[in-house]
């Protein structure tokens, strides 16, 4: 054997035997063993460069420090899952399922890991790409990382796709923490609170050598690609744990959902003897065909849902309520509580949501409450110890007032809370206004936080958003704190944010119901503001994923003559209202066709077929109905589908006869 068949003969071996030991769980040599072969590759990659595989076990042991992540966009965008929390929400899921397909399936339970997502890109068996969700568009690049973590191959095995990604979770496991703890404890250090935020803080080292010395692994539950083996999840994963990904095995399929109630109440008891957090279980539908007939909304897919467990509770006595006002003039109850551990942080306050749930759990100052943590970063009351009740306690009677501006609050119909009207000129209303506006996701104006905005509002210098843009060095030099520095700063981040691209002006704006995602999507539907500013109802709702609230909500903003202005005086001093999101509109040779795509395709993937419906005009659509124009027809399409086609008369239509049809 020469020293390249060596060193491939090494890498091969020690993949394999940390297969064993990471993946399979049953080691098959003794660590003095490993670190001899290990260092025996080491030193003969150092005698040959040019035989360098970033690939190689070698890597796996860290070295490089890194300066920052890259920022990467998804292929494929990674979405969270739609929560439910009770059996009833199930029994919905379902229903809604059931109402979007005739076709017979099965759901696939996992359990639901609590640690950062993660997508992983495989080209011709190698690990080339580990970006973390992000924003879900775009995500960090943490292959350096990613590496050092043993359980995730870095070469496949058998016989995989050219290219796919797969996705997963990375996570620390509980014993894993504690020795690390035990160790900081040791050097008087703090120990971490708990295992996610440590996994998420390990992998966001930019040290790769520390990365590696922490305890992280990771199971893979999610395939995406063009040539996955096949049209089913659960086959899909158990191909991956040939290719040697680390698959869960607490994984089943059922064809009903009273059988998908049984697992999960099986494991809401079992959770706590696992080695690692899980926070509920995921329900996916196991055909993929499906799956992309049924699509995602915004921010989910319709086809899986995330059924949550309950979350731990704590007791502690209720203080004070107090009362918040938010940017929109929603009032807000606040449980100012006598400090408690849970889930290992400090907690002080806790939402009481509003005045309906303060009655109904009859809350009250000075009781026992419990406060609970589940998914959202706030705690919640959600619910009182009535036996230790005082005898004298008097039940909560809620505000009439606005906390801060005593405008008389008002509640309509069918809202859960109770409002300040007075939106002109209620301080934290204003003040919400501006943060909304100069927010990193908003205008991101460098130089200007929460109190110089107070400062600002105070001195009658600004009132309205378009104000900011009017701000003269003479007007804030006088300013209390504001010093030479300081008003250059804000005058700069201020002209700076005049070149923020149209979809965040939108966002900043505050609509209700603009939220990020939604002003991306309206800027690039109607490109200008003025055209935004001329849809009416019906218009808006046929935007893909804008439904009627948000519709409603954008009519009756630029209803008001207020808004009107203030737009105007924010185009006079010049900030973008055309969205340079990139036009990909190619032609009109499919404009208002409705058309289905199903099968399997000989040129094109799924994706890009969809892609180019857009592009020409089409609108996708997820099952063959009456209004179906036609179904782009590739090979294995289901025979339910093809019978249902027929039955309503829709034509069938190859990949060529599509691809003349657009060219
Ligand atoms: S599937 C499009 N399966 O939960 C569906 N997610 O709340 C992709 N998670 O972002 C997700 N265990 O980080 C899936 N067995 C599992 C999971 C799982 C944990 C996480 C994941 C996701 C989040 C959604």
């Amino acid at each position: 054997m020469n020293e390249k068949e060596r060193i491939e003969f090494l890498r091969k071996e020690l993949a394999d035997h940390n297969h064993s030991y990471y993946v399979l769980d049953t080691p098959s040599i003794s660590d003095f063993e490993f670190d001899k072969l290990l260092t025996e590759l080491q030193g003969l990659e150092n005698k040959n460069p040019d035989l360098f595989d970033a690939n190689s076990p070698t890597q796996r042991v860290g070295g490089n420090v890194l300066e920052a992540f890259k920022t990467v966009k998804h292929k494929y965008r990674m979405l969270s899952l739609g929560n439910t929390y009770s059996a009833e929400d199930l029994h919905d899921f379902d229903t809604r399922l059931r109402k979007l397909t005739d076709d017979d399936f099965d759901y696939v339970c996992e359990l639901k890991y609590d640690g950062v997502s993660i997508s992983l890109t495989y080209e011709n068996g190698e690990l080339k790409q580990a970006l973390t969700r992000g924003d879900g568009t775009q995500g960090d690049d943490v292959t350096e990382n990613v590496k050092t973590i043993k359980s995730i191959p870095l070469k496949l095995k058998g016989n995989y796709p050219d290219r796919f990604e797969i996705r997963g979770e990375i996570f620390l496991p509980i014993a894993g923490l504690e020795n690390m703890n035990e160790v900081r404890i040791e050097q008087g250090l703090e120990p971490y609170a708990n295992p996610r935020n440590t996994a998420s803080g390990s992998l966001k080292l930019l040290d790769t050598k520390e990365v590696a010395n922490r305890p992280l692994d990771c199971y893979l539950y999610y395939l995406l690609g063009d040539n996955l083996p096949s049209n089913n999840h659960y086959n899909n994963l158990q191909k991956a744990k040939e290719w040697g990904f680390k698959i869960p095995s607490e994984i089943e399929k059922y064809s009903t959902i009273d059988d998908v109630l049984r697992f999960i109440n099986s494991w809401d008891e079992k959770r706590h003897d696992l080695p690692y957090e899980i926070d509920g279980i995921v329900i996916k539908i196991n055909n993929i065909d499906l799956q992309e007939e049924m699509g995602f909304t915004a921010k989910s897919p319709r086809w899986a849902i995330s059924y949550k467990f309950k979350a731990e509770q704590v007791s502690t006595t209720l203080n004070e309520i107090t009362y918040q006002v938010g940017r929109t003039g929603a009032i807000t109850p606040v449980a100012n509580l006598a400090p408690v551990q849970l889930a290992g942080t400090t907690v002080k306050r806790a939402s009481l949501h509003n005045a309906d749930q303060i009655a109904k759990l009859d809350i009250r100052e000075g009781d026992k409450v419990f406060v609970e943590k589940g998914g959202e970063i706030i705690p919640k009351v959600v619910g009182v110890e009535l036996k230790d009740r005082d005898l004298f306690s008097q039940p909560t009677a809620y505000i009439s007032k606005c906390p801060s501006c005593t405008t008389d609050l008002v509640r309509k119909e069918g809202d859960a809370k109770h409002y300040c009207p007075n939106n002109e000129s209620c301080p934290p209303q204003i003040k919400g206004k501006f943060e909304h506006f100069i927010s990193r996701k908003a205008m991101n104006i460098d130089g200007l936080g929460g109190e110089t905005i107070e400062l600002l509002i105070q001195e009658g210098l600004i009132s309205e958003i378009s104000d900011l843009y009017l701000l003269k060095k003479e007007d804030v030099l006088p300013l209390d704190r504001i010093a030479e520095k300081s008003a250059d700063n804000l005058l700069l981040g201020i002209e700076a944010s005049k070149k923020i691209p149209f979809e965040r002006v939108l966002f900043g704006l505050g609509i209700r119901y603009v939220g990020e995602t939604v002003a991306k999507i309206l800027a690039k539907h109607f490109k200008t503001i003025d055209t935004l500013f001329t849809a009416d109802i019906e218009t808006l709702v046929a935007v893909d994923e804008i439904g009627d609230k948000i519709a409603e909500s954008v009519v009756l903003y630029f209803s008001k003559q207020k808004n009107i202005d203030l737009v105007a005086a924010l185009k006079n001093s010049e900030l973008q209202f055309v969205s340079a999101i990139e036009d990909t509109i190619k032609s009109e040779h499919l404009k208002g066709m409705k058309i289905v795509v199903s099968g399997v395709f000989e040129k094109y993937s799924r994706a890009d077929l969809k892609k180019m419906i857009e592009e020409h005009g089409g609108k996708n659509v997820g099952s063959i109905s009456k209004s179906t124009t036609f179904v782009l027809a590739g090979e294995n399409m289901g025979p339910s589908k093809k019978e249902k086609a027929e039955s309503l008369g829709i034509p069938l239509v190859n990949e060529n006869k599509f691809l003349a049809k657009i060219s």
